[in-house]
């Protein structure tokens, strides 16, 4: 097969920052996406409905002429969030769900939860109107090694959760184990999980054997092969539970390269061409277009889009631009370590 039309996807985790960044890569999304959840991670945060609606006009006032694409925005849970504001922003149509953080788990987190107790009035209140809760699912303790962080948040901090929940509808956010696919595997329909392009695509060797690769360091950190398998075959299963979310996640060459570097793969440009590829390798190009169009917006209760995209298979690689270029430096495009044969085709009205 040569060609594929797959109606347009959706990227239901996706960080576009604010400012100079923002106008960098909101483009690279809106070329391929019709909708996006955007994350609250900002500094400050976007906690309340009011900053929601703020952040959407700066996203709005950052959009590329002729683009149409919706930013689907999320509030930060914070331990003084109000499930009033949290309930006024959904019921206005503009905030799709609300992010939880453990406090200290990843970039941006601090303002995130240290005491889930004190969440409890807004998860009941979510629970009761059927908002979602994205869930960064990683424990912060110090003497739980990294690579487990995963895992042991099911056990000790999400599954209880939900128990104490009932109805709560929870997502997943960036699964890295076969853990968390088996967790997800084994729940209702009130629970659903988001995979990433770079989890499908690399394990912890690529990161750390033959020298330090700062630019797939992402939270969670990818895990070994046999993790990456179980999420590989998640995704192609088709499965209506597990949906894209690309976590695309820009930060500066500079910010990436220190001696302690920010967690983040920047994946927008290329991950429509790298899905394609991975799902083409595992027999299962049938199979792409519910991970990144049909499951994510059956999961968020909104249609699926009318547009569609075509991707077309070249015969020789198609390249992407090493790096991007923003005000504030260069931010690097994620690199499969493949050739990439796949390619969005151009729209009409686009050059
Ligand atoms: O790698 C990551 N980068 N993981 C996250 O959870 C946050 C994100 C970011 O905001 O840079
Ligand atoms: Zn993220």
């Amino acid at each position: 097969m040569t060609r594929l039309t797959l109606r347009r996807p959706d990227d239901w985790h996706l960080h576009l920052r604010d400012g100079a960044m923002l106008r960098a890569v909101l483009p690279e999304t809106a070329a391929h996406f019709a909708r996006a959840i955007i994350m609250p991670n900002l500094v400050p945060p976007v906690v309340r409905h009011d900053d929601a609606i703020a952040y959407k006009s700066r996203i709005d006032a950052a959009m590329p002429e002729g683009a149409s694409f919706q930013p689907l925005m999320t509030l930060y849970l914070t331990e003084d969030s109000d499930p009033n504001d949290v309930a006024a922003a959904a019921a206005s149509g503009l905030v799709h769900a609300v992010k939880l953080y453990p406090a200290g788990a990843t970039t941006n987190s601090a303002s995130g939860v240290r005491n889930f107790d004190k969440v409890r009035p807004v998860l009941d209140k979510m629970a009761e109107i059927g908002l979602p809760l994205c869930v960064h699912g990683e424990v912060v303790d110090d003497d739980i090694d990294i690579f487990d962080r995963e895992a042991v948040f099911i056990d000790r901090i999400l599954d209880p959760i939900r128990r104490a929940t009932p109805g709560l509808r929870v997502v997943m956010e960036h699964i890295t184990t076969s853990d968390a696919v088996a967790y997800a595997e084994a729940q209702d329909d009130t629970l659903a999980a988001t995979i990433t392009t770079h989890h499908l695509v690399i394990n912890r060797n690529h990161i750390l054997a033959g020298g330090i690769r700062p630019h797939y360091y992402c939270l969670p950190v990818a895990k070994r092969e046999s993790h990456r398998l179980a999420l590989r075959a998640a995704a192609t299963s088709g499965q209506a539970r597990f949906f894209l979310g690309t976590d695309s996640a820009p930060h500066t060459d500079a910010n990436k390269l220190l001696p302690c570097g920010c967690a983040g793969c920047f994946t927008a440009p290329n991950t429509m061409s790298i899905l394609a590829h991975v799902f083409e390798e595992d027999g299962a190009l049938d199979k792409l277009e519910a991970f990144t169009s049909l499951n994510g917006p059956a999961f968020y209760r909104l249609p699926v889009n009318d547009s569609t995209i075509e991707l077309i298979r070249h015969d020789t690689p198609v390249s992407y631009p090493e790096a991007i270029p923003t005000e504030d430096g260069p931010v690097t495009v994620f690199d499969p370590g493949f050739p990439l044969h796949w390619a969005v085709a151009p729209q009409e009205g686009s050059d």
